[in-house]
């Protein structure tokens, strides 16, 4: 090769590694590190500068026992763990550095204004590429405590180091570079993704493996709709080698590339579009109503609770309390809540999409995965935005902007209304708007984008919603018309453009609520709604309902499926605190729309991600039961999920208890998806019953012309 040539060469494979590595950072890493123009000191600027400026995390205090660990906190437990001994001459990556949370009977007991309590990190750490170490960091004293070793089958979360190895890894690989080639793609145009291998057996044991696909970028942003379909790479996370290369789909057609970019700044006019609608934003003449102390405690209505991002879990709230019109008493409604795992099976089994069937937050880390918002379009002016800080493998803190945001929404609803009608006489006409307070997160998973909002309202009902958009996860096909596909043949799901499909798949998400109502002691009731009927001339009526309430005894009593046609209502109520006229004062969760897992409960996957076996558990609280599918979730075989916990049948009457609940999605994909989803959303409630003594929203103001001056079109001052 001449040697200019040879340059050349080397300058273009140097910018495909470059190309390459930069999509798998768009997917998976985006280390943010603070940025050094105009950096605010977030602990003494206000909130709402802070908001609108890049912080500088440097100089954060905790002010809360639930605030997460601050870069200061971070430093030193990388520090202490540089030195300790169990590190020294060992390589070590850290998959996990987290505020290890106090107990939670001293963090009720704490006050604003009191000491802190200790400051401790709970550390993930694999030693040697073998040994997993569980591990606790005393802040204070500089102690660190061995909690546990990883005696399980599943491997801790995966590193942005893992990911980034595993691109290295290929590129090292010369079967690697010939494979891509032989499909004609030009390795400069190549996007792929790490996808978690699951669990199917034996082979698979004893090491870390990961599946990469690969997508050709060529003509589009959205490689995600260019499959390279049928080739599967099998790597080591550990010794970084290609162990198998399953190459099938030969035959199939990379789809095209016209027509599936969906960036504003480079679609073509459509002669058809809609007229654009006019700008439409919500004016709040007097600034928003909500404040946020000390950075995590939010203050909005009579709703008063701590927000914090997490790697794993995405958005925690905590100590979540509503101060009760009639007396003024803040009062307890759930310790903690957020999202504990999610699992999203694809439902082909044929050799290149079996083992799709993640469980997001154990495997990538839901809140790792959490892009920064985009202001005005995720949120609103005048939203609040939080930061998460978080650790890489070696313990170097980094910054995640904007990743959290909270803000007032007013959709056009309505709080209460009644008009009475002319034949009374009574001129009556009461309606109260509905204004709630948001909080967002948005995780970007590879190709799905899940938006988890936490909506609270004034009158005590929390509303959690979960918003499916982003890409569809596509297989390439030969066919570009139904009419070619033969009879027997099973696509496993729709034909959506020209040799691409969109597979069938289920999305669930599984929800840790530890209510506390009015206190920890708390009893789930399953208020039975049952037809009654009457006996032969007690009336003219034939059958009624009736309401028949069964306290939960034990963990079983309260494994619930949802029954359209055996209704229930689900109330979480404290047993010893009665409302005037005698009712327990309680919550019910409110199922909405959802699905049900209906693989078999042998599958691997099921058994990895029995949470989904029901709808609704309750267990006994204990603290670090908090992970649905278990606190090792890689590759785990599934001896440590909510289903193998709740049927040791423990006692959950009168007792410090946690409700979970998830909620599903089965996803037939359509048309309209591609190439690019419209949102899908559903939710479930969290709402009062017999928890006040009457509608708290009674004395709420109606609007009036005069509070709501038509604003001026000016910035954000
Ligand atoms: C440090 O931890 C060890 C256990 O690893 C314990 O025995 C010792 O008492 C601790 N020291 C302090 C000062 O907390
Ligand atoms: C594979 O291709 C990349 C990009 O062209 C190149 O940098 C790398 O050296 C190749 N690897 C091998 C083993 O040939
Ligand atoms: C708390 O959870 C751990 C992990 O599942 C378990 O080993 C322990 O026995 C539980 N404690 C109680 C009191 O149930």
């Amino acid at each position: 090769m001449e040697a200019r040539n040879l340059l050349r060469f080397l300058f273009l494979s140097l910018i495909s590694v470059a190309a390459f590595v930069l999509v798998l950072t768009f997917l998976q890493l985006s280390y943010q590190l603070p940025r050094t123009v105009e950096l605010l000191d977030c602990a003494t600027n206000s909130a709402w500068r802070a908001s609108r400026n890049p912080c500088n995390h440097a100089l954060d205090t905790p002010h809360h026992p639930l605030d997460p660990l601050t870069i200061r906190e971070f430093e030193k437990v990388r520090s202490i763990l540089s030195s300790h001994e169990l590190f020294e001459s060992s390589s070590y990556a850290l998959h996990s550095v987290d505020l290890e949370e106090p107990e939670k009977t001293l963090v009720l007991k704490w006050k604003k204004g009191e000491t802190l309590l200790p400051r401790k990190a709970s550390v993930v750490a694999r030693v040697d590429s073998k040994s997993v170490y569980v591990l606790t960091v005393d802040l204070g004293t500089g102690n660190l405590t061995v909690r546990e070793t990883g005696e399980h089958s599943g491997y801790p979360m995966l590193t942005v180091e893992d990911v980034t190895g595993t691109t290295l890894a290929l590129f090292a690989s010369a079967d690697f570079n010939r494979t891509i080639v032989q499909r004609g793609i030009d390795l400069a145009d190549l996007a792929c993704l790490p996808i978690s291998t699951g669990w199917y057996g034996k082979s698979e044991e004893n090491r870390r493996l990961i599946k990469v696909q690969c997508y050709s970028m060529d003509g589009t942003a959205n490689f995600y709709m260019r499959p390279i379909e049928g080739l599967t790479f099998l790597l080591d996370l550990d010794t970084k080698q290609v162990v198998e290369i399953s190459d099938t789909g030969r035959n199939i057609p990379i789809p095209k590339a016209a027509d599936t970019d969906y960036r504003y700044s480079v679609l073509q006019e459509d002669p058809h579009a809609m007229k654009p609608l006019n700008p439409i934003s919500i004016e709040q003449p007097k600034g928003p109503s909500f404040t946020v102390e000390d950075k995590y405690l939010v203050k909005w209505a009579n709703w008063e609770f701590h927000l914090k991002p997490d790697a794993r879990a995405g958005v925690i709230v905590s100590l979540a309390k509503f101060r009760d019109p009639d007396t003024g008493e803040l009062r307890d409604v759930m310790y903690k809540g957020f999202s504990s795992e999610l699992f999203v099976p694809y439902m082909d089994p044929t050799d290149a999409w079996y083992f799709k069937t993640y469980l997001d937050a154990g495997e990538y880390g839901f809140g790792l995965q959490a892009m920064p918002l985009d202001p005005l379009n995720d949120c609103p002016r005048n939203a609040y935005y939080m930061d998460g800080v978080f650790a890489a493998a070696d313990g170097t803190p980094y910054v995640r902007p904007n990743m959290i945001c909270v803000f007032e929404s007013y959709a056009g609803d309505i709080g209460w209304r009644h008009s009475e009608s002319p034949i009374t006489g009574m001129e009556i006409r009461e309606v109260r708007p509905k204004v709630t307070l948001m909080v967002r997160m948005v995780a970007s998973v590879g190709n799905y984008d899940y938006i988890v909002d936490w909506d609270f309202q004034t009158d005590g009902l929390i509303r959690v919603k979960v918003g499916l958009s982003g890409m569809l996860m596509v297989k390439g096909t030969t066919y570009d018309n139904i009419n070619q596909i033969p009879n027997q043949e099973n696509l496993h799901g729709t034909l959506l453009s020209e040799n691409v499909i969109g597979v069938i798949h289920d999305h669930y998400i599984s929800f840790y609520l530890d209510m506390d109502i009015d206190g920890s002691e708390n009893s789930f009731v399953n208020v039975n709604i049952k037809r009654q009927q009457t006996s032969p001339g007690e009336s003219p009526r034939k059958s009624y309902l009736e309401a028949i309430r069964n306290v939960a005894k034990t963990e079983k009593d309260a494994q619930i499926k949802l029954k359209l046609y055996d209704p229930s209502e689900f109330h979480v109520i404290n047993p010893s605190k009665k409302t005037r006229v005698g009712n327990p004062a309680g919550y019910k969760i409110v199922p909405g729309a959802t699905a049900a897992s209906l693989l078999d409960l042998e599958d691997p996957p099921q058994i990895r991600a029995a949470f989904t076996n029901n709808q609704i558990w309750v267990t006994p609280y204990n603290q670090s039961e908090q992970w649905a599918a278990g606190m090792f979730v890689y590759q785990s075989h599934g001896e440590d999920t909510l289903a193998t916990r709740s049927d040791r049948d423990r006692a959950i009457e009168n007792k410090d208890i946690v409700l979970w609940y998830t909620l599903g999605f089965h996803h037939i994909p359509c048309q309209e998806d591609f190439p690019i989803m419209p949102t899908v959303s559903s939710s479930f409630q969290l709402k009062p019953v017999n928890f006040f003594e009457r509608n708290p929203i009674l004395r709420s103001p109606p609007n009036l012309e005069k509070d709501l001056p038509v604003c001026k079109p000016v910035a954000s001052v």
